[in-house]
């Protein structure tokens, strides 16, 4: 099937990403990462000092951004540009990693990513990761996965992928803010992450790569007629 749309949502670090990609390989279809959407404003916002609490200040920043998607030429995996700018591998940094759910839960922040969201999903064929695919972009998505691992897991991956970039960061530091981001993704006013009703869930603490992969086949084959 090219026309479904697939959804992954979820805690932060629970390989969202790497099966989204996966998933999107198989079917070819596109894959989008919400999540480097928020954070590329992120980077623009601290880049250019804008006080995000000044309503004023977002709104006219926002008009100042242009965000696309272009495939990497080499890994042909899907990268981030700002601007024009590739910021893939810049917006991985801690710096964005603090305040990006704060950028997030800001209304016009949401409605800007989400408008977005919805345009690329227009053509359908795409896998799109993220805290509230399933619940808000495309709500009448064709396969709705919702991502789970236990905390210790989570962090102890999250931390293995930014110590291998920047060798002083610290466990804690990845473990305060994953919890801080979790929290304010949870419990922010606007479509906070929360699994869909729709959604199955995919809780990968005890799972390889393998059977990970092999239990989203299987829901492919069932909810979409694909593997
Ligand atoms: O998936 P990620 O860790 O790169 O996402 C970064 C932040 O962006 C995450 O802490 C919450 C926010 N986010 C969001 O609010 N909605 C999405 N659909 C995706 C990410």
């Amino acid at each position: 099937m090219k026309n479904s749309i697939i959804t992954i949502d979820g805690y932060s670090s629970c390989g969202k990403s790497t099966l989204a990609k996966q998933l999107a390989k198989k079917l070819g279809y596109a894959y989008i990462d919400s999540g480097a959407m928020y954070r590329a404003i992120t980077l623009f916002f601290l880049r250019h000092h804008i006080d995000y609490t000044d309503h004023r200040q977002v709104v006219d920043a926002l008009t100042d951004i242009t965000i696309e998607f272009h495939p990497n030429e080499v890994s042909h995996q899907s990268e981030i540009y700002l601007n024009g700018e590739n910021v893939e591998y810049l917006i991985r940094d801690m710096i964005i990693a603090d305040k990006v759910s704060e950028v997030a839960a800001i209304k016009e922040v949401r409605d800007f990513a989400v408008a977005q969201q919805r345009l690329m999903g227009k053509k359908k064929g795409i896998v799109m990761d993220g805290r509230d695919i399933g619940t808000t972009v495309f709500p009448n998505a064709q396969l709705k996965i919702f991502m789970t691992a236990d905390s210790a897991v989570r962090v102890e991956r999250r931390f293995k992928e930014l110590y291998e970039k920047n060798p002083n960061i610290t466990i804690e530091e990845v473990k305060n803010n994953l919890e801080m981001r979790d929290y304010i993704d949870s419990n922010r006013e606007i479509s906070p992450l929360r699994k869909a009703d729709d959604a199955v869930v995919l809780d990968n603490t005890n799972l390889s790569m393998e059977q990970q992969l092999k239990f989203a086949e299987n829901l492919l084959k069932e909810k979409i007629g694909a593997v």
